[in-house]
């Protein structure tokens, strides 16, 4: 098969702003649609044991249910992925308010994070590997964030089957930033069900616990003996509904786990396995932690693709990133870019089929 990648253009946003669709092929058939508003994942087709194809994403068929109100469905997520307390954060001597969008903290980057404007894009070619660049500059003050900042994010879809996703920025403030990618996979296939069979593993030897409004209490607490230790590949749905009072302050997972890191590079941090299919998706990251969130708030109230109604926990989201809340929390690793540093991180899909 021929690796390609083309653009073509997907409607327009009320304000009139064109948005664009690149598609990316890689040799073996596997195919990533994203589009310029929001750098969304908008479908990612690969094959099960059989050869079969399925989109493994959820999402919507047209712009109009991304830009109608959509839970973050397979954008880019910045400034500041996950939430930051009381929406407020002091950094060199000064206190910065940012929109509070989600109870009374930050969620997202805010009312208009990067997941709701427009990036430009540009396709991507090498001799190996097909890609897309979104960039976006998010000026000064934007959100209530200090400083103009620069990003970039590049998809690229290897013959190896992986997506990489490499982040870029650049501010000429000092400034918060946490780029993340929001995709909800259902490795069964989009519309397939819920996720609660799939079986997870991640390298974590602790996670961060969490308030009544998911915001980390700042104790780094051991996986060991409880619902939250998957160093073993364990079903996602197998404790989920247990009596703890963790799962029931994130209505199931919504944590950050602290990755068990050997040092600064990529390293693996995370697999997927969906029994039936066969598919499996491994995550590697630069980050210090992955939010493992189990669709919990997929409630049946947004019908998606192909008139896919997403019920509870139909999804799941690994956002590799830096802990949540961490400009109010100086133990954690530091989310500070400042002018002359260059933030640059990079996550990898790579999606692989074990014969069942
Ligand atoms: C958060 C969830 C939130 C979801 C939004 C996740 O990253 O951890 O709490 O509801 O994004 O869809």
């Amino acid at each position: 098969m021929r690796r390609s990648v083309t653009r073509a253009p997907f409607g327009r946003t009320p304000a009139g702003e064109p948005v664009e669709l690149f598609t990316l092929k890689n040799a073996h058939g596997l195919e990533l649609r994203a589009i310029t508003y929001g750098g969304v994942i908008v479908s990612l087709r690969t094959p099960d044991w059989s050869g079969r194809f399925a989109d493994i994403v959820l999402g919507f068929d047209s712009l109009a249910g991304y830009v109608r109100g959509s839970p973050y469905f397979g954008a880019i997520i910045g400034r500041y992925g996950n939430r930051i307390a009381q929406g407020r954060f002091t950094l060199d001597g000064k206190t910065y308010r940012l929109a509070t969008n989600d109870g009374p903290n930050h969620l997202h980057g805010g009312a208009r994070g990067f997941d709701k404007v427009v990036w430009s894009g540009e396709p991507l070619e090498t001799d190996s590997t097909v890609g897309v660049v979104f960039r976006y500059t998010s000026p000064d003050g934007e959100e209530g964030y200090p400083g103009t900042l620069r990003a970039t994010v590049t998809y690229t879809l290897t013959d190896a089957n992986e997506l990489i996703v490499d982040y870029v920025a650049e501010t000429d403030r000092a400034t918060p930033v946490n780029l993340t990618q929001h995709t909800y996979f259902n490795l069964a296939g989009d519309g397939s069900g819920d996720i609660l069979g799939h079986e997870l593993t991640i390298n974590a030897d602790a996670y961060t616990p969490v308030d009544s409004t998911l915001i980390p209490t700042g104790t780094i607490a051991p996986v060991a003996r409880t619902p939250f230790d998957f160093r073993t590949p364990t079903a996602i749905g197998a404790r989920i509904d247990r009596d703890d009072p963790q799962l029931k302050k994130g209505r199931g997972y919504d944590h950050n786990f602290v990755l068990a890191r050997s040092g600064p590079g990529l390293e693996h941090s995370a697999r997927v396995t969906e029994p039936k299919s066969g598919r499996t998706l491994d995550v590697y990251t630069t980050e210090p932690g992955l939010q493992f969130y189990s669709g919990n708030f997929l409630d049946g109230t947004i019908t998606g693709k192909a008139g896919h109604v997403y019920r509870h926990r139909s999804g799941f989201c690994l956002e590799a990133q830096h802990y949540p809340d961490s400009p109010n929390r100086p133990s954690f690793p530091s989310t500070i870019l400042r002018p002359g540093e260059e933030y640059s991180t990079r996550t990898v899909f790579r999606f692989r089929v074990l014969t069942p």
